[in-house]
């Protein structure tokens, strides 16, 4: 009997230790999307990000003359689709969107930085936020250097 009483209590121990383990890890079934907190967690983290825009003194001259709200309900957008939460984005494209900015590095890493800030003070768990960042990686050149992607009117 109380072999049996060391076999389960030590079979709880393993347990414990496992649930804990696994505390904090994703779900194999879980999307992106959810893991950022789905459409409530994904506007926080809009949200925070145009909080922290708004005192960037690098970026916020960018945005003078922008419609803040379709920024806002673009972004909520894109970000919903490129993290599978089954959102289609309707805004333009990240060429047309940025064609007329000449942003540089500075611009890129100060808007990133900002976006990390946006998603800490959502309570974003790390690694859904590399998991974003990941995601808009390919985005990186159109944002950049729009002039590649637009059409140009060549002579005839
Ligand atoms: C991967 C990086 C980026 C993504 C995914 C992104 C995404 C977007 C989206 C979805 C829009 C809305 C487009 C629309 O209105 O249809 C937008 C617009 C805008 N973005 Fe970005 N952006 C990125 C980088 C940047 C950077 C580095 C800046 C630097 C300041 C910036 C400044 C702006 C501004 C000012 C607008 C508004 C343009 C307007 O007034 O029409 N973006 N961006």
């Amino acid at each position: 009997m109380p072999e049996l009483k060391r076999t389960l209590s030590h079979l709880c121990l393993v347990s414990v230790l496992m649930l804990t383990a696994c505390a904090g890890q994703t779900k194999p079934d879980e999307t992106l999307y959810q893991r950022l907190g789905g459409l409530q967690g994904v506007t926080t983290i809009v949200d925070n990000l145009l909080y922290e825009l708004g005192s960037n003194e690098k970026l916020i001259g960018f945005f003078a003359e922008t419609d803040i709200d379709r920024f806002r309900s673009k972004l909520i957008e894109q970000l919903c689709q490129v993290s599978d939460g089954g959102c289609e984005y309707t805004g333009d494209s990240m060429a047309q969107a940025h064609s007329t900015m000449s942003l540089d590095q500075s611009h890129f890493d100060s808007l990133v930085n900002d976006l990390i800030a946006a998603m800490d003070a959502a309570g974003t768990p790390v690694t859904a936020q590399n998991d974003l960042l990941s995601r808009l990686v390919p985005m990186y050149d159109e944002v950049m250097h729009p002039q590649r992607y637009l059409e140009t009117d060549s002579p005839s």
